[in-house]
Formats: structure tokens, C-alpha cells, sequence
């Protein structure tokens, strides 16, 4: 099964489609795809089956969601938890998603005609190395494709991802890139593996679990939660619409609840940004009291160093990154 289908929706779900695209539209949906073992044991198929049945429903997924508009999809794909089940589980899942990714590979031209830009989020070093090198391979080569974004949580947990963003701060405090006063909810933000993405708008898990398993904790604060019965290789469009529907019936608060989130991260960031240059003031200021102007000048010329400090140092991140992708590359698969 490849990453694409391509056909059409019938008429019923067509319809659906544009009657639920008449109200607000995720942009960016995460799935939690959960039941594949309970969907195997339910068929009395291998446990591989299932899990090979949960990639083929991605897929169909990824066409309802182009269907409704839904440009970004994020999927928990592998867990650093699952590293925990059997050796033949875990194997068998690095072997479909080699599979996978070879098939991606394979499938460039289409990709690049539907400008599917494929990211892979989590910490790739505990794969094997082969799969490592098809995921950069695969990361690279749909890179510039930017129609619609998919990213597969692989090797993900989002504590993980969140110490590792703080890691990444703390790099570079101390190589000199940034203040320890820098620090903030949008510098952490930027340091996660989604930097790329805006928060998810809706995020769906499958199965009848209610928990979010250590996953997208950090960006789903202001995200519509969705738990739902079916076993994820049982997803039906008309699941992925009712999911939809839950979420403009929720629209208007989730859309209040961001929007005072950013009103208040931005005072917050002026206020930090007032309170260094007080004390820069305090120290440089021959004990003189400044003025409102060389208080608002000092502010205006502080916040620019800082912009731009943080700048460098979001460049240099991500050179380390793409760096690992290219050095992967650059080997022989
Ligand atoms: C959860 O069901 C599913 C997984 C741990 C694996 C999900 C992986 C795929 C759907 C394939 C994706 C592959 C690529 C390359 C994107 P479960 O195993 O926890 O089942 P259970 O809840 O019934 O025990
Ligand atoms: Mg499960």
C-alpha cells in the first residue's frame, strides 16, 4: 500500500465534505492511532497484520484529510515506550517502517506533484541505522514540497522531546548564543521537534483509551481533545467527521483560549524584556535615574539584540539538525 491514494470521495461523503467545510476547518490534525493488537486479535490475524492494516488506514486518512482542506497531519507512530514490548513486535515494526519509507522513496515524483513534505519527529539515533538513513533519505528528499505536511512521531515521547528542547537551550547558554534570561515559552517552543509546525487544532485518539500518552503534551494545550471508540484500523471517514464536527462545536473557545494565551506570553515577553533592561540601566547608568525616552530607546534597542540573538541561535540548531539528516544521506543505503 502506498502513502498516497488518490481517488476520489463518493457522493455521499462529498457532500459531507462540503456541507463540514462550510464551518471552521482543522489545519492541523494529530492522530493517537490506537487498537491495532485488539484489531488483529478481534480478526484472529497476525499481530503484524494489524499493525500493517494501521499503516494502509493512514494512508486512507491522509486522503480524507486532503479531502476536507486539512493541510498538516501529525501521527504517534512509534513510542519510546514501545521499545518495551517483545523483541519480535518491536523488530516487526522497524521492518514495516523500513518498508515504508523505502516505498516513500520510491514514490517521490507523486509526492512532489501533491507537495507532500514528509518530517519525522523523535530522537532517530535509538533506530537502526538503516532506518535512520531511509528516514533522512525520505526527510531530505521531500523537504522544499510544502501543499501538505505530514509528521511521523517515531522514537517519540514528548517528555523526551521537551528535555531535549531544554538540552538544546542550555547548549546554548553555554557556547555563548543565548542569555539565560532568553529563556522563554516561545524559545522552548521553537527548540521542540515540531519547530516547524503550528500547534495541532485537533487531536484524535483512537481505540477508547483517554489518555494522551506522552504525546504532543506541549502543543495540544489549546487543542481540541477527541477520544473515540473505533480501533484505528477500523477508522471510517465518517469517524474523521464526527471528530471534525466536535471541533467547531468547540471552536470558539479554543480560538478565546489561544488567543489570550499569545495576548498574554506577549506581555510577559515585555515585561522580561523591561526588567533586563532596568537592571542594565542600574549598572551602566552612573546611578543617574533615566528618562521615559532613553528607558523606551534602551527597551526598542534591547529587544532587537535579543531578536536577533535568538535568531543565530535558531540558525545554528537547526544547522546541527540538518546536519544529521546530510551525514545520514550521505552514506549508501
Ligand atoms: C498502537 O496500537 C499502534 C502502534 C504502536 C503502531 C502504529 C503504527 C502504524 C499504524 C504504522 C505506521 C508506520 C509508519 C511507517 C508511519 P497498539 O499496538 O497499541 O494496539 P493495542 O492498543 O490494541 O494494543
Ligand atoms: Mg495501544
Amino acid at each position: 500500500m502506498s502513502w498516497i491514494k488518490e481517488d476520489e470521495l463518493n457522493l455521499l461523503e462529498k457532500i459531507s465534505a462540503n456541507i463540514l467545510k462550510a464551518g471552521p476547518m482543522p489545519k492541523h490534525v494529530a492522530f493517537i492511532m490506537d487498537g491495532n493488537r485488539r484489531f488483529a486479535r478481534k480478526k484472529h490475524m497476525e499481530r503484524q497484520e494489524g499493525h500493517m492494516q494501521g499503516f494502509n488506514k493512514l494512508a486512507e486518512t491522509l486522503r480524507w484529510c486532503k479531502h476536507l482542506n486539512i493541510q498538516e497531519v501529525t501521527v504517534y507512530a512509534f513510542s519510546i515506550e514501545n521499545f518495551k514490548r517483545t523483541k519480535d513486535e518491536v523488530d516487526g515494526l522497524m521492518e514495516l517502517a523500513k518498508q515504508k519509507f523505502l516505498k516513500l522513496l520510491d514514490e517521490r515524483e507523486n509526492l512532489e506533484k501533491h507537495g507532500v513534505c514528509v518530517r519525522v519527529l523523535g530522537d532517530l539515533e535509538m533506530l537502526p541505522l538503516d532506518l535512520q538513513e531511509l528516514i533522512a533519505k525520505a526527510v531530505i528528499t521531500t523537504k522544499s514540497h510544502n501543499k501538505c505536511f505530514l509528521n511521523v512521531c517515531f522514537a517519540y515521547t514528548s517528555r523526551y522531546e521537551i528535555t531535549n528542547a531544554v538540552r538544546e537551550m542550555a547548549w546554548g547558554v553555554e557556547k555563548g548564543l543565548i542569555k539565560a534570561s532568553d529563556v522563554s515559552e516561545a524559545l522552548l517552543s521553537e527548540c521542540l521537534y515540531s519547530n516547524n509546525s503550528p500547534n495541532p487544532d485537533l487531536l484524535i485518539r483512537t481505540s477508547g483509551e483517554v489518555r494522551l500518552s506522552d504525546f504532543l503534551l506541549w502543543q495540544t494545550s489549546h487543542s481540541c481533545l477527541v477520544f473515540q471508540s473505533v480501533l484505528w484500523p477500523e477508522y471510517s471517514f465518517w469517524n474523521l467527521c464526527e471528530a471534525v464536527l466536535q471541533y467547531q462545536l468547540n471552536y470558539k473557545s479554543i480560538q478565546k483560549a489561544r488567543d489570550l494565551h499569545q495576548e498574554h506570553q506577549a506581555l510577559l515577553q515585555l515585561e522580561a524584556d523591561r526588567a533586563c533592561v532596568a537592571e542594565h540601566l542600574q549598572h551602566h547608568g552612573n546611578g543617574k535615574p533615566a528618562d521615559a525616552q532613553r528607558r523606551q530607546e534602551a527597551l526598542l534597542h534591547y529587544t532587537t539584540c535579543r531578536e536577533e540573538r535568538i535568531q543565530d541561535f535558531l540558525e545554528a540548531l537547526k544547522h546541527k539538525r540538518d546536519s544529521y539528516f546530510s551525514d545520514l544521506c550521505s552514506k549508501d543505503v
